[in-house]
C-alpha cells in the first residue's frame, strides 16, 4: 500500500522524530519543509536568503514559496513509493494547494495525524533539543541524549550536535503563537475531510507515540 501521510503538531510536538522512524519502517520519503529551508540556508542559495528572516524570527515563510518547494519535491520519482509530510501544510491556503496537487496528479492523502502536546511541554523540550547538522538526527538532553555527549551517535556519523537557531525561548514562543493562529485551523480542515487522527502525546515517550501511530496505520491497511 502506498501511504501518503501528513504529520501535524505544534513546534516541538515530535513530528521530525516520528517522521524519521515512520520513513525508515515503511520505506517512505520524509519531506520536512523546515529541513529543506535550513538546507537552503546552509548552502546560501537565493531561496535560503529569502527565507532566512522568517526562520530566525519564527514566522511562516510565504505560502507561494512554500507550496512551490513542496510540489517540486512531490513530483520526484522517489515519491511514488509514498511519503510523509512533516511541517506542511501549515495554513489553510497550503492545505488547499496540496489538495489541488492531489487532484491534478490523481493522488489522495491517506491520513493526517495530529501529534497533540501541551504548550508547557514545548518550551522545555525545544530548549533541550540538539540536532545533528550532518545527518539530521534529533536528540534531547533530557528525553533522549546522544550516547556520545555532544557528538551524533548514529552509525557512520560523528556530527557535532547543535542547538537550532530558532530554539531560543523568545522564538519558540513566537512559533507557538503562529501555530495557534495559522496552523491549528488545518486540524479542522482534515477533520472535515474525515481523515484526521489525533494522538494525545503529552507525557508519552517517543516509543509510545510511535506505537500509537503504527496502530493508526494498521487500521488504514485493514480498512
Ligand atoms: P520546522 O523545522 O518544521 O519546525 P517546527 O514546526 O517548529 O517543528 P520542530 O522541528 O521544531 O519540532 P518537531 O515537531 O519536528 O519536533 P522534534 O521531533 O524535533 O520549521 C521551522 C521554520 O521553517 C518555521 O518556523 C517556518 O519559519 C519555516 N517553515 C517550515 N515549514 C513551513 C511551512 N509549511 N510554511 C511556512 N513556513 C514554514 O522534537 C522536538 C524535541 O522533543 C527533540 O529534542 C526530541 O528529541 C524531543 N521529543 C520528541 N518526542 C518526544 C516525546 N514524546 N517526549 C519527550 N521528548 C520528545
Ligand atoms: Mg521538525
Amino acid at each position: 500500500m502506498t501511504l501518503r501521510i501528513v504529520l501535524l503538531g505544534a513546534p516541538g510536538a515530535g513530528k521530525g522524530t516520528q517522521a524519521q522512524r515512520l520513513a525508515a519502517t515503511h520505506g517512505l520519503v520524509h519531506i520536512s519543509t523546515g529541513d529543506m529551508f535550513r538546507a537552503h540556508l546552509k548552502q546560501g542559495t537565493e531561496l535560503g536568503q529569502r527565507v532566512q528572516d522568517y526562520l530566525s524570527s519564527g514566522r511562516l515563510v510565504p505560502d507561494d514559496l512554500t507550496c512551490a518547494i513542496v510540489t517540486d519535491r512531490l513530483v520526484q520519482p522517489d515519491c511514488a513509493q509514498g511519503y510523509i509530510l512533516d511541517g506542511f501544510p501549515r495554513s489553510a491556503p497550503q492545505a488547499e494547494a496540496l489538495d489541488a496537487f492531489f487532484t491534478d496528479n490523481g493522488q489522495k492523502l491517506d491520513v493526517a495525524v495530529d501529534i497533540a502536546v501541551a504548550d508547557e511541554d514545548i518550551v522545555d523540550r525545544l530548549s533541550a533539543r540538539r540536532s545533528c547538522p550532518a545527518c539530521g538526527a534529533i536528540y534531547n538532553l533530557k528525553y533522549g541524549p546522544s550516547k556520545r555527549g555532544g557528538l551524533c551517535d548514529r552509525e557512520n556519523c560523528s556530527g557535532e550536535l547543535i542547538l537550532r537557531d530558532d530554539d531560543r525561548e523568545e522564538t519558540i514562543r513566537k512559533r507557538l503563537q503562529v501555530y495557534h493562529q495559522t496552523t491549528a485551523p488545518v486540524i479542522g480542515y482534515y477533520g472535515n475531510q474525515g481523515i484526521l487522527k489525533t494522538v494525545d502525546a503529552t507525557g508519552l515517550t517517543p516509543d509510545d507515540v510511535f506505537a500509537r501511530i503504527e496502530e493508526i496505520l494498521c487500521g488504514l491497511k485493514g480498512a
